[in-house]
């Protein structure tokens, strides 16, 4: 039987965030509801972040309460703070993400904090969803290089998973923000991180603005991860991060994974079927 490598669908969340178009959550709702079809574990659905922020996520509550549940999907939402916790979770989710960065200039870009501080936020966040039972993703931002401050150091981001890690994440994402990472970089980068957490604990995350997502995928592959986040259609981008492009396509990393060999669990067709409505939700 060929090994199983999952894909984490984005799409909804960090595939629409940055449209410049006010998408309405009927239309949102309708995406969720195509991919909870193709036989995805995981979708991450929205984000409990400043409305001013992102206003494209502030209707995070209606999509979730709109979307019909798959059985055997957790629906997941992005969360700075415990407001965006709390909000989250009485809104539906079956998970939180909260998201740090490894670098100083995206931190405070994109949640107007410094590292440290952005962690210390986490803390009622994860002392909550403790209490709650509700699982906590963790995601590095900038894992290669930040707009802000150039090539990140490996150690850098180790220092994060390992924050991440010690506040209980049952998983952390690694994100090439701007997708700008090198094969070389990223391997380098893991190096690091995988003295902090294992392989199976790790996701990758990657943007394609240079074209070179689907090399960096496999060159987590072979240090060991099995789970990549992606966005039906190509969509996305960070609106925190200049010259942040679309993340990865969940069809070009599902072609990619099947022809190596891997099982990924899903329908092709349906998956296409989104990637199609999604590039048609772009331009409205
Ligand atoms: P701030 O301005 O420092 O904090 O923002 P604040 O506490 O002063 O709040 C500002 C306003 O937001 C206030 O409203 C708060 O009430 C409100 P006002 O008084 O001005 O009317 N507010 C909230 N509203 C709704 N839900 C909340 C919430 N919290 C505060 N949870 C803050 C700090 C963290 C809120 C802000 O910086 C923010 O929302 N940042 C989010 C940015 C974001 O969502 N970026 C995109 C996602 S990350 C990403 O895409 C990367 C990833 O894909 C991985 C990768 O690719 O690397 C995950
Ligand atoms: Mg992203």
């Amino acid at each position: 039987m060929s090994e199983a490598v999952e894909i984490f669908e984005v799409g909804p969340r960090d595939g629409l965030q940055n449209e410049a178009r006010t998408i309405p959550a009927a239309e949102k709702i309708a995406l969720v509801d195509l991919l909870s079809r193709a036989g995805f574990r995981r979708i991450e659905v929205a984000s409990f972040v400043s409305p001013k922020w992102v206003p494209q996520m502030a209707d995070g509550a209606e999509v979730l309460a709109g979307l019909t549940r798959a059985p055997g999907v957790r629906y997941a939402a992005l969360a700075p703070n415990l407001r965006g916790y709390q909000g989250a979770v009485a809104a539906g989710a079956d998970e939180v993400a909260i998201f740090a960065s490894a670098s100083e200039g995206f931190s405070q870009a994109n949640l107007n904090a410094t590292i440290d501080e952005s962690l210390a936020r986490f803390v009622p966040v994860i002392e909550a969803a403790r209490a709650d039972g509700v699982l906590v993703r963790g995601y590095v931002s900038c894992v290669t290089v930040c707009p802000f401050d150039g090539a990140v150091p490996p150690g850098d981001v180790a220092r994060v998973v390992a924050a991440l890690r010690d506040f209980g994440c049952y998983e952390v994402s690694l994100g090439d923000t701007i997708g700008r990472g090198t094969p070389e970089a990223v391997d380098g980068m893991l190096g690091a991180v995988l003295d902090e957490m294992p392989a199976a604990q790790l996701a990758g995350h990657f943007h394609d603005t240079a074209g070179r997502a689907l090399e960096n995928v496999d060159v987590a592959l072979a240090r060991g991860l099995r789970v990549f986040d992606a966005a039906v259609g190509g969509l996305g981008g960070c609106p925190y991060a200049p010259g942040a492009s679309g993340n990865v396509a969940t069809e070009a990393v599902l072609a990619h994974l099947e022809a190596a060999g891997f099982e990924t669990g899903l329908d092709a067709e349906i998956v296409a079927q989104a990637g199609r409505l999604a590039q048609s939700m772009r331009t409205g």
